[in-house]
Parts: C-alpha cells; structure tokens; sequence
C-alpha cells in the first residue's frame, strides 16, 4: 500500500512573515493519522525558518529547483548540499515552468535529479504535456520521452527513492483539472512504463497529480488507483486550504 504524498509548491510568493504564518497554520492542522504525509517547499530564502518551524512535526521540507552541479563558480545557484544542509528532503526537479521558462530541458532535468539524490534528496520529477501536445494525441509521447531522459541518466533503480508528479501544463493555475479517469489513465501509463523495467519497484512508486487540485475536486482525485497525492500550487498558499486537500488524503 502506497503512503499518500500532498506537497505544496509555494512558487514564488510570500513573505517571511506570510510563510512563517502558513506553515503554522498547517503545523496546526494537520490531521493526526497514519497512510499520508505533508511536504512543503517554500522559496530558498525562506527555508531555514519553515524548516525550524516544523521541527517536532511529521511534515517535510523540500525546495522549488537545484543546481545540477555539486559547487563551484555558478553565480545565484543552489547546490543539493546546501538543502540538505537546511534541512530539505525532497526537491522538485522538472517543473513545467521552469522547462518552459528557464529553457531547462529534459537533460538538464535528469541531471539535477541526479544530483539530488547524490545529496541525499529525493527528487520529485515532474512530467507533463502542454494543451497543445494533448490536442496532438502525443500526450503519453511526450511524458515518455521525459521519463526516458532520466530512465536512461539514472537508470531504473534510482526510481526506487523518488516521486513522480503528473502535472499536465493546461491544467497548472488555471483552475482547469484532469477529470480523475483522465489523470489516472496517464498514471497509470507512467507506472506501466516504469514496471517494463520493474515491476515491483513501480508498483511501489508514488505518482502525485499537479494542476489545480483543490479540496473539492481532491477527493475524486485521490481515489484513483495511480494517484497517491497531490503536487499543489494555488491551493498550498492559504493553511485552510491545503489542509482540506491533506485532509482528503487523510480519508482516502
Ligand atoms: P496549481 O495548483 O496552482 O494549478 O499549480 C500546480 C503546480 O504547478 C504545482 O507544482
């Protein structure tokens, strides 16, 4: 039985004051029960106050991004060490804004991947097709070729401590969601193609679904077969919030 997963993707926004405020509110109202865990992932400057916060806490930390690279001179980047070291356990690698916006392809990607977990992190790798590509008919093509980038750098074994996060680009803030057969379908796709590999390790797998998950649309969500929580962007930014998702997860 697979542990449910429900990570808040802060983005960029808050303050310090706001971020301090909205992991205590979570810290507070986490339901209590065993079967899921709470991740968040604040932006680096605000790390290491969310991260003592938490202390004493059940819910993880994890950051946005990572250098692919373990030091050196690369202005302005964070290197997997360093989240360690302030206490972070996952990373997010691969998000869709940042292929799209930071031009980070799918190389780079399996490359940060790797240098998450040769720092210990578990990466969450985040795959997905744009509206476009869906309208294609290419949407498994797609997913395909950027789980092949870090099947092929990595090597299946190292699916073993990671997360994968279905976050189709439609449906990222814009309060459009995949339908829970539509997600699970490509959810199940990504454990099948992992399972070629190794079945027991895939069926082991947790797969999140990204992109305008809310706490009412959570629990259908949640209630796929493939579906073991939930990569959150808007809904992870007000405590009550996220914690009806957790709360659906707590259910479920
Ligand atoms: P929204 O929940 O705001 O659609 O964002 C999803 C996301 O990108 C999480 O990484």
């Amino acid at each position: 039985m697979r542990e449910f997963l429900v990570a808040g993707n802060w983005k960029m926004n808050g303050s310090a004051a706001d971020s301090e405020a909205l992991v205590s509110g979570i810290v507070e109202g986490a339901p209590a029960v065993a079967g899921y865990r709470l991740l968040v992932c604040p932006p680096f400057t605000y790390l290491a106050s969310v991260a003592g916060l938490l202390t004493g806490s059940n819910i993880a930390l994890g950051a946005q991004n990572v250098s692919q690279f373990e030091s050196g001179a690369h202005t302005g980047e964070i290197a997997a060490s360093m989240l360690k070291d302030v206490g972070c356990e996952y990373v997010i690698v691969g998000h869709s804004e940042r292929r799209a916006m930071s031009g980070e392809s799918s190389d780079i990607v399996a490359a940060k991947f790797l240098a998450a977990q040769a720092a210990g992190l578990i990466p969450i790798l985040c795959v997905g097709e744009t509206l476009q590509e869906r309208e294609a008919g290419t949407t498994e093509k797609v997913i395909d070729e950027q789980l092949d980038a870090v099947l092929v750098a990595a090597g299946i074994d190292a699916f073993e401590s990671a997360v994968v996060a279905y976050e189709p680009v439609w449906a990222i803030g814009t309060g459009k969601t995949a339908g829970p057969a539509q997600a699970q379908d490509v959810h199940q796709h990504i454990r099948g193609r992992l399972a070629a590999h190794k079945p027991e390790l895939a069926e082991k797998l947790q797969i999140l679904y990204g992109g305008s998950m809310k706490g009412d649309n959570a629990p259908g969500l949640l209630s796929m077969a493939d579906i073991d929580g939930g990569l959150i962007g808007g809904a992870s930014l007000k405590a009550n919030d996220f914690l009806a998702i957790a709360a659906a997860a707590a259910q479920s």
